[in-house]
């Protein structure tokens, strides 16, 4: 898929086909921003290429400097729970200099427009994600996602999805990690919200 927005002039969206069919310079753009971002986990293109193949990434380039990169969000399959496939979004950045507050009268919502790509294309996916990286929190609610409470996924979700370090966590065992539910949350697609039974959310503070 290939697509567009008026509100982000000159910003192309490259998914599925239209995306294997760009030149493969992206991987390594991808790898770098990821690289150097405290809040994502490193992706190299041994790991993005399967997920791209399945038509899970979707990546922003600019065209009016020479199609770099400027954002990408990936679907990760996370775990199986009653034979459901859960997918967990990540992946998800826009580089320095193109963020919305960096880009003062020129803002352009590129975060916005990945995530909403992405949870249209894939409506009919389990998707669930976490962050305590409060601009990414407000994009997720801002784009219709539902915070819920960690321990409301299925255990084996919830299990699955906290693979925090001991060095972040202060805890050996996630289970009992403080961070959840603030300064962390846990994010899911509307879809999966109503498909939960519709909990409630814990309060973000
Ligand atoms: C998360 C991320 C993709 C969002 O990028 P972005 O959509 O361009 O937004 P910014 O980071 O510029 O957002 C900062 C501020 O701009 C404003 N803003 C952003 N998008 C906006 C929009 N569409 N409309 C109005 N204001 C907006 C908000 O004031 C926001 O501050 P707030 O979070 O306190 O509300 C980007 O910050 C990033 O790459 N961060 C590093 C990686 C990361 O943390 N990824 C998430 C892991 S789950």
């Amino acid at each position: 898929m290939r697509s567009q927005s008026e509100r982000t002039p000159g910003i192309i969206y490259l998914s599925g086909s239209d995306l294997l069919a760009h030149s493969d310079r992206w991987y390594a753009e991808v790898e770098a921003a990821t690289r150097g971002s405290e809040h994502l986990l490193t992706k190299t293109r041994a790991e993005l290429e399967p997920a791209a193949r399945a038509g899970l990434v979707t990546i922003a380039i600019d065209t009016t400097e020479d199609n770099r990169v400027v954002g990408c969000i990936v679907l990760w399959e996370l775990e199986r729970n009653e034979g459901v496939m859960w997918y967990e979004l990540g992946t998800f950045l826009v580089v320095p200099d193109h963020r919305f507050k960096a880009r003062g009268p020129k803002a352009m919502p590129i975060g916005d427009f990945l995530t909403r790509h992405l949870l249209e294309e894939h409506a009919g996916r389990h998707i669930m994600c976490t962050t305590d990286n409060p601009a990414a929190a407000h994009t997720f609610v801002r784009d219709g996602m539902r915070v819920v409470s960690f321990h409301d996924l299925p255990s084996s979700i919830h299990g699955a999805t906290c693979i925090c370090p001991l060095s972040k966590t202060g805890t050996s065992t996630n289970r009992s990690c403080r961070l959840k539910n603030g300064p962390c949350h846990a994010f899911v697609s509307y879809n999966t919200w109503e498909r939960m039974g519709c909990p409630d959310s814990p309060d973000m503070g």
